[in-house]
């Protein structure tokens, strides 16, 4: 699957109605949880994985200064129709921008489909010292009961359609050696409650064997990086460990088999 005019435009019309009913979360919930960063009137701020523009409304709610980055070149020129000072093709990996150009990073459902040591290395390249990143993104450890959450991971798969499940615990563990802190965590237990805005908060104290489905991550950008060469990505993984769980309980050898077993439903 690739990144192009035809996912940009399914995308759009996904975040109308999504296909299991659960409702996405919006600009009403992203603007909820912007709100903690303490944006000021001039930051300089980058919507990374912008897609045709859906979030520009709510960061201009902050600031003028912003700026979108996308792949996909149709979605860079949609969002180039809307009050973006800039918008450029680009990925997570390789932000083509120059270093601690940005007061804050926005990545919203995106962290999905990227490397995670690579996009939180680029980041901190292109972040101000003091200045904060917020990522939404899917847990390596949702309930096994989630019955939504397990659909749209096998369907997702079975569709080709890339993805990748953040250990978060891994994440919060090892945040320090790419330069930041954590300073705000919103944990969503189950598919869905993102966009019903049903969280919980946490700091640092995160036990390792929660389970949830979704998490918005606030981190503040403490020191630069000097070539931290870790390109492998040991934070997050395309299949979730509840899915593999569940695949070795039902005796399938992996959850290829078990995914397929399953088929498109
Ligand atoms: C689910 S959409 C989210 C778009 C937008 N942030 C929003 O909330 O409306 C995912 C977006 O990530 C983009 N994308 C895919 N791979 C990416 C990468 N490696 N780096 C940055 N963005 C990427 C896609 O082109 C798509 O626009």
């Amino acid at each position: 699957m690739n990144f192009d005019k035809d996912y940009t435009k399914y995308w759009s019309s996904a975040v109308k109605k999504s296909i299991d009913g659960t409702k996405i979360a919006g600009l009403n919930e992203a603007n909820h949880f912007f709100k903690e960063i303490n944006a000021k009137k001039d930051s300089c701020i980058l919507d990374l994985g912008c897609s045709f523009g859906r979030m520009s409304k709510v960061l201009l709610n902050y600031s003028r200064n912003i700026f979108g980055v996308d792949p996909d070149q149709y979605a860079v020129s949609e969002a180039s129709k809307l009050e973006y000072l800039d918008v450029k093709q680009g990925t997570a990996e390789d932000i083509p921008f120059e270093e601690s150009f940005f007061n804050i990073v926005f990545c919203w459902a995106v962290m999905d489909v990227v490397n995670h040591v690579e996009a939180l290395k680029e980041i901190n390249r292109v972040l101000k010292l003091d200045s904060k990143f917020l990522i939404t993104g899917k847990n390596i450890n949702y309930f096994s009961d989630d019955d939504l959450a397990f659909r749209a991971e096998k369907n997702a798969y079975l569709k080709n359609f890339p993805s990748r499940y953040t250990n978060l615990d891994k994440v919060i563990k090892n945040i320090s050696k790419f330069g930041f802190k954590i300073t705000n965590l919103f944990i969503f237990s189950r598919r869905g409650d993102m966009g019903n805005l049903k969280y919980s908060t946490f700091q640092n104290n995160l036990n390792s064997s929660l389970n949830f489905y979704e998490y918005i991550l606030i981190g503040k950008k403490i020191s630069n990086l000097n070539d931290l060469e870790l390109k492998e990505d040991y934070l997050s993984s395309p299949i979730s460990f509840t899915a593999r769980s569940m695949a070795n309980d039902s005796g399938f050898k992996n959850t290829d088999s078990f995914f397929k077993s399953i088929g498109l439903n």
